[in-house]
C-alpha cells in the first residue's frame, strides 16, 4: 500500500517507538503508585517524557505537560475547563470538530457568545477579521496551527498578539503541527497548546497532551486516584495531577518519548524541509492535471497536505478508486471540518486529501500523480 493519509495518523512508525512500547509493556508498573522497581520505572519514563516534550516545544514547565489520549481530549479539557457561562469566545471556520463540537455544546448549554472568523476561497484567515472580532470582552481565542483540510498554516504569532492585547487566553490546536514543523510555544505566545502523539510525532495512538502556561487555570475534568493526597476529598489542584486522574497510558508515553528522541535525532527542521519539498513536488504536478482542482494557499508556509477534487466526481469514489485500483490510501469526505468545506463550496463533493510524512518517497508521489491522471482522463 502507498500510504498517503498521514494527516489522519502516521502508519509507518520508527522501530525505536515500537520497541519502546514493547519494552514498557514488559517492564513498567503503574506510575506514581508505590515505590518498587516496576512502578519507579514507569514514573521515570513518564517524568522523562514530560521533560522531553517541554524542551521539544520550548516550554519551561514540565509539570504543566498534561498527558491525554489525543488532541480531541486535550482540546475538550482546555475548552471546557476554561470557558464559563456567558463568556465570549472567538474561533475560526477552519477548525476541526474537536474544537467546534465542544464550543457548540457550550453555546447550547452555557450560552457562550461564540463568533467565527471566516475563511476565504483558499481557506485563508484574515488578521483584519481577528482585529475586528476579538475585543476586550473576549475570554478565549481558539485556533488550529495548521488546517487538517487545506494544510494552510495560520499566523499563530500574530493571532496570539491580537488575543493577548485584548486580555484573552490563546488556545492552539497543534494536531497537524506537532512533529511536522518547529513549534516554539513561547515565541508564538501560546497559552495552551494541544497536541496528539500519533500523527507527526510518530507516537502510538492513545497518546497526546496539552501544555498549560503557568497561571492558566483549567478546571479538573475527571476525578479519581492520583497516588498523592489520598485523604483529600478533592482532586489535587497541582498540575499535572489536577487533570490526570487514573492510571496513565505509560506504555504509550514510553513510545511517544522514543518518538521525540527519533525526531530530535533527525531534527524537526529537516523533517519540515523534506515534507515541504514532497508537498511542493506533488502540488506542482497535480495542479497541471486537467480537471483537478486544489484547495489551499501554497504561497505561504504549509503543512504536508494537498486536498483536491477531480472534475465533479464524488471524493469518496475517487478515494475508493485510488485505494482499490492503485493501492493508494487517501482520506475523502468532510475531514471533520464542516465549516471550512462550506466556505470552500465542497459541502457535498468533499475533497480527496493526500497527506505526506518524512517516510513518503518521490516514487510514491509519482504513482499517485499517474493514478490521478488516469482517473481524470
Ligand atoms: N483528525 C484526523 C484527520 O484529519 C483524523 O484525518
Amino acid at each position: 500500500m502507498i500510504y498517503l493519509d498521514n494527516a489522519a495518523t502516521t502508519l509507518h512508525k520508527p522501530d525505536v517507538v515500537i520497541d519502546a512500547v514493547v519494552k514498557a509493556m514488559k517492564t513498567q508498573g503503574n506510575a506514581s503508585r508505590g515505590a518498587h522497581g516496576a512502578t519507579l520505572s514507569a514514573s521515570r519514563v513518564v517524568y522523562d517524557a514530560r521533560v522531553k516534550i517541554a524542551k521539544f516545544f520550548n516550554f519551561d514547565k514540565p509539570s504543566n505537560v498534561i498527558f491525554t489520549c489525543n488532541s480531541t481530549e486535550a482540546l475538550n479539557i482546555a475548552i471546557n475547563g476554561i470557558i464559563k457561562a456567558g463568556d465570549k469566545v472567538v474561533s475560526t471556520d477552519t477548525e476541526h470538530n474537536s474544537v467546534l463540537r465542544p464550543l457548540y455544546h457550550l453555546q447550547k448549554t452555557k450560552n457562550i457568545d461564540l463568533q467565527f472568523v471566516k475563511a476565504d476561497g483558499k481557506g485563508v484567515l484574515s488578521l483584519d477579521d481577528f482585529e475586528r472580532i476579538v475585543d476586550k470582552d473576549t475570554k478565549v481565542v481558539v485556533v488550529n496551527h495548521a488546517s487538517n483540510l487545506t494544510g494552510n498554516v495560520n499566523d499563530i504569532k500574530s493571532i496570539g498578539e491580537i488575543a493577548h492585547k485584548n486580555g484573552a487566553i490563546f488556545i492552539v490546536d497543534g494536531s497537524q503541527s506537532a512533529g511536522t514543523m518547529k513549534v516554539d510555544v513561547k515565541d508564538l505566545g501560546i497559552d495552551v497548546y494541544c497536541f496528539t502523539g500519533h500523527k507527526g510525532l510518530f507516537g502510538p495512538q492513545g497518546t497526546g497532551g496539552l501544555l498549560v502556561k503557568d497561571g492558566i487555570e483549567i478546571d479538573a475534568w475527571k476525578r479519581g486516584g492520583s497516588g498523592v493526597k489520598t485523604y483529600s476529598e478533592d482532586q489535587p489542584l497541582e498540575y499535572p495531577t489536577r487533570l490526570e486522574a487514573g492510571t496513565l497510558n505509560s506504555h504509550g508515553i514510553a513510545g511517544l518519548s522514543a518518538a521525540i528522541d527519533f525526531i530530535d535525532e533527525i531534527g524537526v527542521d529537516k523533517i519540515e524541509g523534506k515534507e515541504k519539498e514532497l508537498t511542493e513536488y506533488f502540488y506542482n504536478k497535480a495542479k497541471e492535471i486537467n480537471g483537478v482542482k486544489i484547495y489551499g494557499d501554497f504561497s505561504k508556509q504549509h503543512a504536508a497536505i494537498v486536498s483536491l477534487n477531480v472534475k465533479d466526481y464524488d471524493s469518496g469514489e475517487v478515494s475508493d478508486a485510488l485505494s482499490n485500483d492503485y493501492g493508494i490510501a487517501t482520506r475523502p469526505g468532510a475531514h471533520c471540518a464542516p465549516r471550512l468545506h462550506i466556505d470552500l463550496g465542497t459541502k457535498y463533493q468533499g475533497a480527496v486529501r493526500f497527506s505526506f510524512s518524512y517516510f513518503t518517497t518521490y516514487e510514491e508521489l509519482d504513482a499517485a500523480i499517474k493514478a490521478l491522471k488516469e482517473i481524470a482522463s
